[in-house]
């Protein structure tokens, strides 16, 4: 594709009717017609200016951020890459600064406990691994909610540590990770966290409750009679139009280990359960994470759900939605589909993995009037790529004939396992998804390095060979991930849909050479922009980045790039999209040698990087992404 010099110039654009016009026509000869798309993104649009995509949508002023065809107005300097700098580098246009780096104290005092705190300290200031997250609030201040992913051993315990010594030190890994509730206020020396009652943490010791169909399922009850506990590996996010964060659970199983040999069941198999798990080292002194404990058989089924969360209710404790199915969650995007309906999309990012949508059974202010939750009642599907560029939902229900005979709950439990048998499509690991300002949902798909190699697809069962290109997963290998974005069928409550390719890594590139690979984190604005952010192996070693798409054109301008060894991740916006927030997530993979983030560089002998979220504004105060 073209990113050099001339899209800045709107006089050398298509018009907006005109790249429509293209695109559809090329979807027409591919999906066989959507007469009906140019009247889809207008009403989307609408959804969106109106704010009821519940992510970021504003209606003033919002034509102020496209060009009279129509196009977004992305004009900022698109800049190098940062090969294995110790700084972030942005834009000329823009300014950044830093706000909750890991262990700052959450009272608003501005201060941050010591490396090697408590693990009763590590309950109350801010967790490691800052991912997903949204904001809650007006254009000067409000509640953000962070998800606080991972935090690998020798980050948390210190260089060289490969197995916590005692439970003390497990907690404190524990309570690094879970969300932060906390109050951001704009200053005059910028944005601050400061003292509110609500500011908080939740993590993997912090009381849960079950709802929906699953919630009171045998498959979820210990022997041991313990309490529901905790939320962990919280990657991605999601909020809901009702003004509710929800927190996702992606890699559970890591956390889990053996104390004695045993063998796993196909469940535990088809999730990826092994005896060391990742190597965090919980169940040799916590018994909840220890699978060979026959008194905490099921604590494993506990894990691995979309938990809803209310930033404005300390007390009320978040709820694990179970009729989202329990997959590693990536995150858990909310639209308002027709007849006011909550559907939310949900990627399970691993290799050969699939991609959700649940549809809530009613309009879901009638829902809550009547005191139900939307998420708890409604039909759950996966996704199925056709070839010819068209796709189905296929109902993880008994409805479905593959499913016949099976209970509910135990599908919701072993959603990857209903995928199998009702014949999804295997993704190269589906990451975020967002609604685009075309109505279009857009997917990363991050890589996938089997893709077309020998060998099967682990805890498969009898054991799948791993696929090779199809038309939706186009490359095999690939290394490098690739867009997918697809248009749902009445209005995103059908169970067809149409689909094509956004952009192929590998093909984006500018005067350096390919710009970026795998892309992870994405947010569609109002205005037709795509925010990309990456996490992983960069072109020319590079260090991960922020970027900005054109969803009309594909054009690709790099915003922001964030240290050595760090991915960047997690995006939210003040409801003026003049403030953007972003995470540096594992910055330098905690070795000082390569960066002190965020205290300048010094090298070897200077701090312990620290996890972070980025504040990016525009000099000028104009809207993020222009
Ligand atoms: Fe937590 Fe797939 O990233
Ligand atoms: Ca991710
Ligand atoms: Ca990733």
């Amino acid at each position: 594709m073209d990113a050099d010099q001339g899209f800045s110039n709107p006089s050398t654009h298509d018009s907006f009717e005109e790249v429509l016009g293209r695109r559809l026509s090329r979807r027409t000869v591919m999906a066989g017609g959507l007469a009906t798309a140019a009247l889809t993104f207008l009403g989307a649009n609408q959804a969106a200016a109106d704010g009821t995509s519940g992510r970021g949508g504003d209606d003033h002023d919002r034509r102020n951020d496209r060009r009279p065809d129509g196009t977004p107005r992305i004009e900022f300097t698109s800049i190098a890459r940062n090969p294995g700098g110790p700084w972030p580098t942005i834009a000329p246009e823009y300014d950044f600064s830093v706000l909750i780096p890991w262990r700052e104290k959450l009272d608003g005092s501005g201060t941050s406990y010591p490396y090697g705190l408590t693990s009763a300290e590590q309950a109350m200031s801010i967790g490691i691994g800052h991912d997903g997250m949204w904001y809650f609030g007006d254009d000067d201040s409000g509640l953000l909610c962070i998800n606080h992913e991972f935090g690998g051993l020798p980050h948390v315990l210190g260089a060289g540590r490969t197995a916590p010594a005692d439970l003390e030190e497990v907690r404190r890994m524990q309570h690094a990770h879970g969300v932060s509730v906390v109050k951001l206020k704009r200053t005059r020396q910028g944005w601050k966290l400061a003292a509110d009652k609500r500011n908080r943490r939740i993590h993997v010791n912090s009381p849960v409750a079950f709802s929906g169909p699953a919630a009171s399922s045998a498959l979820l009850v210990n022997a041991a009679g313990n309490p529901m506990l905790g939320t962990v590996n919280n990657c991605a996010n999601g909020v809901t139009p009702w003004g509710t964060y929800l927190t996702c659970e992606e890699n559970f199983n890591g956390y889990f280990g053996r104390t004695v040999a045993g063998t796993n069941t196909q469940e535990q198999n088809r999730y990826g359960f092994a005896a060391a798990g990742f190597g965090y080292g919980w169940h040799l002194f916590d018994p909840r994470f220890d699978l060979s404990n026959a008194a905490y058989a099921n604590e494993s089924n506990r894990f691995g759900w979309v938990v809803e969360i209310d930033p404005n209710s300390p007390k009320v404790a978040p709820v694990k939605r179970t009729a989202l199915g329990r997959v590693k969650h990536e995150g858990a995007t909310v639209v308002e589909g027709r007849g006011g309906r909550a559907v939310v999309y949900t990627g399970d990012d691993e290799r050969f993995e699939y991609i959700y949508k649940f549809v809530s059974s009613k309009n879901w202010k009638a829902m809550r009037a009547k005191g139900k939750s939307p998420l708890d009642e409604g039909t759950l599907y996966v996704a199925k790529f056709d070839d010819d560029g068209t796709g189905q939902w296929l109902e993880l229900s008994p409805n479905h004939p593959a499913l016949a005979g099976r209970a509910m709950d135990w599908i919701l439990v072993n959603t990857r396992l209903a995928g199998d048998l009702v014949g999804a499509t295997r993704m190269d690991r589906p990451e975020w998804i967002t609604r685009g300002a075309d109505g279009q949902m857009y997917c990363t798909l991050t890589n996938n390095t089997q893709r077309g190699t020998v060998g099967t697809i682990p805890g498969t069962d009898p054991a799948a060979p791993r696929p090779g290109a199809t038309p939706a997963n186009p490359l095999a290998p690939n290394p490098d991930g690739h867009i997918i974005r697809w248009l749902d069928s009445d209005d995103h409550t059908g169970t067809s849909f149409t689909w094509d390719i956004f952009l192929l890594s590998k093909d984006v590139v500018d005067a350096e050479g390919q710009m970026y690979g795998s892309p992870d984190g994405l947010w569609g604005d109002p205005d037709g922009r795509l925010f990309i952010e990456t996490d992983g192996a960069q072109p020319g070693g590079a260090n991960d980045q922020l970027l900005v798409a054109n969803t009309l054109t594909g054009e690709v301008r790099r915003l922001f790039t964030g240290v050595k060894s760090c991915e960047v991740t997690g995006i939210a916006v003040t409801p003026d999209r003049r403030t953007m927030f972003v995470n540096l997530q594992h910055p330098g993979d905690g070795d000082p040698a390569l960066t002190n983030f965020p205290e300048p560089f010094t090298g070897a002998s200077g701090p312990i990087p620290r996890d972070a979220t980025i504040v990016i504004t525009r000099k000028d105060g104009k809207r993020i992404g222009r």
